[in-house]
């Protein structure tokens, strides 16, 4: 399992008042495989998104959040970064490129902490970016890019450094449906290519049915979607019904 978090709790306390937002969450995703996370604005989709990416540590109670076998909350702060580095790449819904770096730049920009000399790194930005189709921009500034094209830009920074584990939120959010597709085309690709674990959040019903699993974020936890759950293989909720 590349991806396995056991009873994940989140509540954010705003003025006095507590919004209990994940609620003993399990999900367990392996390599090669696309899971489709689905629900309400608000359910709490990027909160778990940021949980299993480091970014966001969840509340005391809850169990282990491992990333490739390691303890992403587990150690100290420096050993998330690391970790972090290492094993997972993020996709967002607005890209999050720097404007006043160039493409070539941007894709290389996980890498900077790394030993590795620059003429290697560049060649594997360079390589990614063909991967991407968007090798000729390489000069190019963000700015100078159609939404689809960043994005595509934005993913091969998230591959830089080779991670296990993609987290796209929103991915295909601000691209409309045929630019969507083909960004969801090439990450596919790449998943199955590489071996990569994929969790994609989407509003898109349409589009959580081409990953390999969909489940939906209600009340806390996650349940089966009803359109290509494998029950028994995946994410499963303790609390799949609703009491009541
Ligand atoms: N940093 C925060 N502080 C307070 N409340 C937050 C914070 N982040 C998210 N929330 C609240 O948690 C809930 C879930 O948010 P989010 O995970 O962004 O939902 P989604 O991505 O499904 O739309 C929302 O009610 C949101 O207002
Ligand atoms: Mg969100």
């Amino acid at each position: 399992m590349l991806i396995k978090a056991e009873n994940i709790h989140k509540q954010y306390r705003m003025r006095g008042h507590v919004i209990p937002v994940l609620q003993g969450l399990d999900c367990v995703v392996s390599a090669g495989e696309s899971l489709a996370i689905t629900g309400k604005s608000g359910a709490g989709k990027s909160t778990l998104l940021h949980i299993l990416g480091g970014l966001d540590r969840p509340d005391k109670q809850s169990g282990p959040v491992r990333i490739d076998g390691n303890d992403l909350y587990g150690g100290s702060a420096a050993t998330r970064t690391r970790l972090r580095a290492r094993k997972i790449g993020f996709v967002f819904q607005s890209y999050h490129l720097l404007p006043e770096l160039d493409v070539l730049d941007n894709v290389m920009l996980p890498a900077r902490a790394q030993a590795k000399k620059r003429v290697f790194m560049r060649q594997r930005a360079m390589d990614l970016l063909d991967a991407v189709g968007m090798q000729q921009r390489a000069g190019h500034t963000p700015l100078e890019l159609s939404g689809g094209e960043q994005q595509r830009v934005a993913i091969a920074r998230a591959l830089m450094n080779d991670p296990r584990v993609i987290l796209a939120d929103e991915p295909t959010g601000n691209l409309d449906e045929e630019t969507g597709g083909q960004v969801l085309t090439l990450l596919f690709d790449l998943v199955r290519k590489n071996d990569y674990a994929l969790v994609m959040v989407t509003h898109n019903e349409q589009v959580a049915m081409t990953c390999n699993r969909h489940l939906h974020l209600e009340r806390g936890v996650l349940g089966e979607s009803g359109d290509v759950g494998q029950p028994g293989n995946g994410c499963m909720s303790k609390r799949n019904t609703p009491p009541g």
